[in-house]
């Protein structure tokens, strides 16, 4: 396994390195939707990534955002957001990330999330702990919502789905101290598990937002679920995560916003 977190790493930082390079540099734009950039960074960083890790382990497979799709049977599949922070990173706010996890017969079992701006590497393996750099870390101890800093994020469908996260928004902003929105759900639930933020949620993520921080929460001595407080799986549309001591205080307010939160 430290093999793995050896190449996990240097992939991270390897990638890191470019998009912090050529931040501020000019580069193609996308649109995968009216709001959903894509920049050629992006893509030269997903290759980085690829080649890193198919260089060290040829027979695994992968799935990362801008469409590399091995599947090949050997039981580990890397999950991989070579930006996570697109919209940041295409308008030069320095708030961003690499995601990187490695999922073994099904379950995560390892992950890495790189922020090259303040040079930050988050990682965890199942059962090992959580580490910022090579330090343990935990989450906060704050045991009253009122108390908070919570974070969260809003879908790109936005404008034209109801289900936007604005019922959600407005019970968790009235009953919390403060909630940021900073644009990388992966740095976002790092942010949970180092207690600089207390609470993280959001709807419609995709695995490779989701896959390594849900685990470094975890091991940081975190809770991860779903809205209703089940147990969370990275293919799930829901994600809170938080501290442990707020989760059930978030929940409820969760559940109740949830009945006037549209289903679509
Ligand atoms: C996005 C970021 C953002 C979240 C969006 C994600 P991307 O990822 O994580 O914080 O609110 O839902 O899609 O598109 O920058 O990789
Ligand atoms: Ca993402
Ligand atoms: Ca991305």
């Amino acid at each position: 396994m430290k093999h793995y977190m050896t190449v996990a790493r240097d992939a991270a930082q390897s990638a890191g390195k470019l998009l912090k390079e050529n931040i501020h540099g000019p580069r193609e734009i996308s649109h995968k939707g009216d709001i959903n950039l894509v920049t050629e960074m992006d893509l030269r960083s997903e290759r980085v990534i690829v080649e890193t890790v198919l260089a060290a382990f040829p027979d695994h497979g992968i799935i990362a955002e801008e469409g590399t799709d091995i599947r090949n049977g050997s039981g580990f599949i890397w999950i991989i957001d070579p930006l996570d922070g697109t919209t940041n990173y295409a308008h030069g706010y320095p708030c961003f990330s690499v995601s990187i996890a490695l999922e073994q017969e099904g379950e995560v079992v390892l992950g890495v999330v790189y922020d090259p701006m303040r040079d930050e590497l988050f990682s965890a393996m199942k059962g090992q702990g959580a580490f910022l750099n090579e330090r343990p870390i935990r989450v906060s101890g704050t045991d009253r919502l009122i108390k908070s800093l919570l974070a969260t994020g809003f879908p790109y469908d936005r404008a034209v789905s109801e289900k936007n996260n604005m019922d959600y928004f407005h019970g968790l902003l009235m009953a919390s101290q403060e909630v940021r929105r900073d644009g990388s759900a992966a740095l976002d639930l790092c942010s949970v598990a180092c207690g600089r933020f207390d609470g993280f949620w959001e709807l419609k993520l995709k695995p490779w937002d989701v896959a390594a921080g849900s685990l470094i929460v975890r091991e940081a001595g975190g809770a991860v679920s779903d809205f209703s407080g089940a147990k969370f799986t990275i293919h799930d549309a829901e994600v809170l995560a938080s501290n442990g001591r707020i989760h059930e205080q978030m929940l409820d307010i969760l559940r109740k916003a949830g009945r006037t939160e549209q289903k679509t």
